[in-house]
């Protein structure tokens, strides 16, 4: 499965969620996962640890490719308006991150409209970084992607300060060992499980020419 994580704006968990989705996919079949920013923040973050799946840039993509199941493509920030049709193109699923505040949310519509305008239908939208309760940003988020008929992740990310030690010790935030790295974790297997459930024909033709490459070796 091809999974593409893009937003216009920076700093939403974009390469937190590529990250964490490639660990769980990981689990299930080989992954690659793209670094398609030119700062590099997963080879960086890759660089800091050992991560349990290959991490490459995209001059090493359509080399290593053909080798793995899964491949999850973490974006750069602000990509032009045309980029996003190539970017929706080119994956099953565009997984679209953003915060619970209006800046974010505003950023995301602008993503919508282009995704819309070039009739895209393979996106959805994950909540991450979202504020404990009695805090209601994530409700009142979730409220208003869903008047504006968006399909958004069931699961949402909560935020947990072990994300952030994750990212420095550069592994996944269930290897770490901090407060809350378990229900960090959950957050993401959740919306990786949402993953599978819903797309159970591309996982089921994984396996299939998995079976087939063995059966005509
Ligand atoms: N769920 C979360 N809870 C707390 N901090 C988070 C969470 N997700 C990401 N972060 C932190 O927020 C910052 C931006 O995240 P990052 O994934 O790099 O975003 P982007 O790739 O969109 O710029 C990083 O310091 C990261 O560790
Ligand atoms: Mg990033």
């Amino acid at each position: 499965m091809i999974i593409t994580v893009a937003s216009f704006k920076g700093g939403v968990g974009k390469t937190t969620t590529a990250f964490h989705i490639a660990a769980f996919l990981n689990e299930r079949g080989k992954t690659l996962l793209v670094d398609g920013d030119p700062n590099r923040s997963v080879m960086k973050w890759a660089e800091r640890g050992d991560v349990p799946f290959k991490v490459v840039d995209l001059m090493g993509a359509a080399m290593h490719a053909p080798n793995f199941e899964h491949i999850v493509f973490d974006t750069e920030a602000r990509p032009e308006y045309e980029d996003l049709k190539a970017l929706s193109d080119g994956c099953h699923l565009l997984v679209l991150p953003t915060t619970p505040d209006v800046l974010s949310l505003e950023a995301l519509m602008l993503t919508v409209k282009a995704l819309r305008d070039a009739k895209s239908t393979k996106f959805k939208v994950l909540l991450t970084i979202v504020p404990p309760r009695p805090e209601r940003d994530g409700q009142e988020a979730r409220q208003y992607l869903h008047a504006e008929g968006l399909p958004v992740f069931k699961s949402e990310i909560r935020r947990f300060a072990a994300y952030k030690k994750a990212a420095l010790t550069g592994i996944p935030v269930h290897e770490i060992k901090a407060g809350n790295a378990k229900e960090a974790w959950e957050d993401y297997r959740n919306v990786g499980e949402e993953i599978v459930n819903e797309h159970q024909q591309v996982f089921a033709g994984i396996a299939t020419s998995q079976t087939s490459t063995v059966a005509t070796r």
